[in-house]
């Protein structure tokens, strides 16, 4: 009786008449019901009524899962020329689909993904990328850590990915590593306590700053448009020597200023510098042999830049109003 399930509501009535129809199993059962010796009648009343109970049951099971499922009784779904219904098709995230082209961009650069968990240890997100013991960054404010144990703690950046990578591996490596990031920091307009983010790793043989520029450069270009310039800041990263911030010319107003932009013509984008050595060193890269950079953005930070929108927390709302506005081939 369970095993039969259809849902086509021809099917369902075919079985109720195999059943308790006519000349049905259970009906035909209850008619032998008085050739059954007296003696046995009580058991076999009883277990024909249970079987009869069931059978209806599972028919009014049946009819109301059927309920509005087209089967070949339904002479509507016979009519060749009425309209077909129209599927309510899904659209990818404006996160995924700014992650996507991001990868895609680097991906005609010879990158390839590198992935890695989000729960991580503290020595690949921290201790092999030069952070001194006593940095801020691994303070309890800004990271998250799993049952009071200090070494084991939610990734804040996926440059974990990279020491990965490059413990696995000897140069040439180029990689970018996408990812969910997590940081305790209080939800705002413009920052979230998990966010996403690219970061990307070139090491080899002679590979200088200005290889750096200009594949951020034509990242820029890419993403941004052929009309755009970029300009770097000197800052600071514990796992990168000389480190830089970039800024790309406003898409909005073409670097004329605007609120976007503040009036400066520049937004930032993403940090970047050359691999400290001690960083490869950590890895088991000869810093004497190879050179390398790196460099790491806020997904939701482009995505906001590109999209104009200017409160990231709709992008973790999921409010279908505002998600169907993207889509994407990619
Ligand atoms: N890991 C840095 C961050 O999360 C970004 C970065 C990556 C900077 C690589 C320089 C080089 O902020």
């Amino acid at each position: 009786m369970e095993a039969f399930a259809s849902k086509i509501p021809s099917e369902v009535e075919a079985f109720r008449v195999e059943m308790l129809g006519k000349k049905g199993l259970i009906t035909l059962l209850m008619e032998e019901f008085k050739t059954v010796p007296s003696e046995q009648k009580r058991e076999f009343g009883q277990r024909l009524n249970a079987l009869k109970s069931r059978a209806l049951e599972r028919v009014a099971e049946l009819k109301e899962l059927s309920d509005g499922v087209a089967g070949e009784a339904t002479p509507l779904s016979r009519d060749a020329t009425r309209p077909g219904t129209t599927q309510p098709l899904g659209s990818r995230h404006p996160i995924s689909i700014v992650m996507n082209r991001i990868i895609a961009t680097f991906a005609r650069l010879g990158y390839v993904i590198a992935e890695g968990p989000e729960i991580e240890d503290d020595y690949h997100v921290f201790g092999a990328l030069n952070f001194p013991p006593e940095h801020p960054a691994r303070d309890m404010q800004d990271t998250f850590f799993i049952q009071r144990d200090p070494d084991i703690l939610l990734r804040t950046h996926t440059s974990s990915n990279q020491v990965r990578a490059m413990e696995t591996q000897q140069p040439p490596i180029r990689v970018v590593c996408p990812g969910r990031v997590f940081r305790n920091e209080a939800i705002s307009y413009r920052a979230h306590c998990i966010f996403h983010q690219v970061e990307g790793l070139y090491v080899d043989e002679g590979v200088s700053f200005a290889d750096m520029k200009q594949s951020i450069l034509y990242f820029a270009k890419e993403f941004f448009g052929e009309g755009a310039t970029i300009r770097m800041r000197p800052s600071y990263f514990p796992f990168t020597e000389p480190s830089a911030e970039v800024d790309v010319s406003c898409n909005l107003c073409g670097g004329k200023g605007c609120n976007v932009c503040k009036g400066t013509g520049w937004l930032e984008i993403m940090g970047c510098g050359m691999v400290d050595p001690n960083v490869l060193r950590n890895c088991g890269i000869d810093p004497e042999r190879y050179s390398g950079f790196a460099f790491g953005m806020g997904v939701e930070r482009i995505a906001m830049l590109l999209y104009g929108v200017k409160d990231l927390r709709l992008y973790f709302e999921n409010d279908v109003r505002f998600l169907s506005q993207f889509q994407s081939a990619l």
